[in-house]
């Protein structure tokens, strides 16, 4: 949650912070801000309530100069969004200001502390905490970098910040622990950024910060420390992100934009790592814990949100590929529960973002107990991709639209390489690993497919965007897809729907049922197709309006359903490849009908990096 984003170069600052806040505004949006130092002339700080258009707005009436400069977007945690509580917050002394990600847990102690020494607080934010602690113990020892370090000794939670002062208006600060930073290197200019999007069209060269290091950025170059003062080399990546792949190329949304590249993030998940002819999956990222693959008698997924459901259809591609004893957790469960790892136990941690608290604090855990785990992850070089044992890259681009489309298809068709791959060493002949190679390539084209569907499916949008509460049904693998249809339709259209597997309708949310209410059931052909076939008799009976998802063809379902949405026909086990197609089009054409911010729900942001 939160972007930060801090320039020190010989750029105008104040476009370089809007531009690069325009592009971290998906980890929140609350409220923003930027401050900036012109030469010895004093910090300039400008705060407002709502989006950074508001932001530019303002300062084209009240322009920030300088060339050094930090700015923030917020997703309030401890504080309402307000213009006192939108950061950069300063120290008493006015001369530092400070921008963060994350949360400072030992905030009260801190400020009653403070207020104790007589230091008066201005807004109820936990980082207000932290840069007045900085500002204090700078007041003492004049040494600023040190008291940096010794603040961040002190503090308890997870922080991302910049840090500008006025007494030394050559120099930025960095550092992090918990929450995404990184350094960007280029020519006579440095960034810092939560991610790499906001500094790409300025530089491809950066710095992972790790936790617990403290970046200083100058004329004099960058010099990373700990916080204990031990030097750090700095290790150069070579950022793997596009300014093609952050802009909307012509649509009117991310998400939109997002859904529609799936047959080609499909491609890219794929590429390189099937051999169909051969019946061989490479999985270069996993090399290196192939014996703990190799004797897996029990996997253990987590993750959160869409990519729990994603673990969801796993579980059925693992079992029925592998056959290997399969749990899925909600990573904020796992976190705290004692989860049972034992020596013949393999972890999979999933993640779009590879920042999710609760899945970070999940993997940690099974890790302290010994686990081997594995990520599947979007973002390259992110924390959870960097703590995992090994781990398979999605390769979708940057994915900006809050709610996710492109990572969810991915890491299915990853969990479906790693599900065949296990299946191989263990009971799939060569051929029926051919079989579900052949046709998890085959894939993309079907999803292309599908995406046809798109004018059918705004008709529907059109005439069911009214209805506020809707439900969605699936069986089997379609399961999973039915929970992230309606995890899709709320998020962004704010409609109340509840996904479930069909049959347990009957045990109580068939309650719920009346004229017209939308209900979504995704069957297609599969041996569970007659049963869910009556689910949908039961519905009808209750003058439900049933939109059923099938396979191309299925004649039986167009006498049954009030619309039918057909998809191409592929193997039952990878069909949520492309039955959730339509579910993803269909939330996004209600929200927008609705006159949503489709790629910025309310209340939401795109990374959960808080508990
Ligand atoms: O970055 P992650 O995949 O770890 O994020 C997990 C969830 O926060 C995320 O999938 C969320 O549920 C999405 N907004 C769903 O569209």
């Amino acid at each position: 949650m939160c972007g930060i984003i801090g320039y020190i170069g010989r750029k105008p600052v104040e476009r370089v912070l809007l531009t690069g806040l325009h592009r971290l505004e998906y980890r929140g949006y609350d409220s923003a801000g930027v401050a900036t130092l012109n030469g010895s002339g004093g910090i300039h700080v400008r705060r407002v309530v709502g989006r950074v258009r508001d932001l530019e707005r303002h300062l084209q009436q009240d322009p920030v100069p300088g060339t050094l400069g930090i700015a923030h977007t917020r997703w309030a945690t401890h504080g309402r969004p307000s213009e006192i509580n939108a950061h950069p917050h300063l120290d008493a002394s006015g001369r530092l200001a400070l921008v963060h990600n994350g949360i400072i847990e030992n905030h009260d102690t801190i400020r009653t502390f403070l207020e104790g020494q007589g230091i008066t607080f201005r807004s109820e934010t936990d980082t207000e905490a932290l840069v007045q602690l900085i500002g204090f113990l700078y007041e003492q020892t004049g040494d600023l970098v040190e008291s940096v370090r010794r603040a961040l000794r002190d503090v308890d939670g997870t922080y991302g910040i910049a840090l500008l002062c006025r007494d030394a208006p050559e120099t930025l600060i960095a550092a992090r622990r918990g929450s995404p930073l990184l350094v960007g290197i280029g020519e006579d200019e440095y960034l810092v950024s939560s991610d790499g999007s906001a500094i790409i069209e300025h530089t491809s060269q950066v710095v992972y910060l790790q936790d617990g290091e403290i970046a200083v950025l100058g004329p004099a170059g960058l010099t990373i420390t700990t916080t204990d003062a031990v030097p750090v080399e700095a290790e150069v990546s070579e950022l793997e992100m596009t300014l093609e792949q952050i802009e909307l190329a012509g649509f009117e949304h991310h998400m939109l934009k997002e859904i529609y590249e799936q047959p080609e993030t499909l491609r890219d998940t794929m590429r390189g790592r099937i051999d169909a002819r051969e019946g061989r999956v490479k999985l270069g990222g996993l090399v290196t814990c192939e014996r703990e693959i190799a004797r897996a008698r029990r996997l253990l997924l987590a993750g959160c949100g869409t990519a729990w459901h994603a673990a969801l259809v796993g579980e059925y591609l693992f079992e029925e590929l592998a056959r290997v004893p399969t749990e899925v957790e909600y990573a904020s469960e796992l976190r705290y529960r004692n989860p049972i790892i034992d020596e013949g136990t393999l972890a999979l941690v999933i993640s779009q973002s590879g920042e999710t608290a609760d899945t970070l604090a999940a993997l940690r855990e099974m890790k302290t107990k010994g686990a081997t785990v594995l990520g599947v992850v979007n973002v390259v070089g992110s924390t959870i991709a960097r703590e995992t044992d090994a781990g398979v890259y999605l390769r979708v681009g940057p994915e900006i639209g809050v709610a996710s489309t492109k990572a969810f298809t991915a890491q299915i068709a990853v969990l479906a390489m790693l599900a065949v791959d296990m299946g191989r060493r263990r009971h799939l002949s060569p051929w029926q690993t051919a079989e579900v190679l052949a046709e998890l390539e085959a894939i993309p084209e079907k999803v292309e497919q599908a995406l046809k569907l798109d004018e059918q499916v705004q008709d529907l949008a059109r005439q069911l965007v009214d209805r506020d509460n809707w439900l969605y049904l699936g069986r089997g693998v379609n399961y999973p897809v039915a929970l992230e249809g309606a995890l899709k339709l709320k998020e962004i259209s704010y409609i109340h729907a509840e996904g479930l597997p069909a049959a347990e309708m009957k045990h109580g949310p068939i309650a719920l049922i009346d004229k017209g209410m939308p209900v979504v059931v995704v069957a297609p052909r599969d041996h569970m197709h007659d049963k869910i076939v009556s689910n949908i008799e039961e519905i009808r009976s209750r003058q439900g309006r049933v939109i059923a998802v099938t396979t191309e063809g299925d004649t039986r379902l167009r006498g049954l359903a009030d619309a039918v949405l057909e998809v191409p026909a592929t193997l039952p086990i990878l069909s949520p490849l492309v039955t959730t197609i339509p579910l993803q089009l269909l939330a996004y054409h209600c929200a927008r009908l609705r006159g949503h911010d489709v790629d910025k729900p309310r209340n939401l942001a795109k990374s959960v990096t808080v508990e």
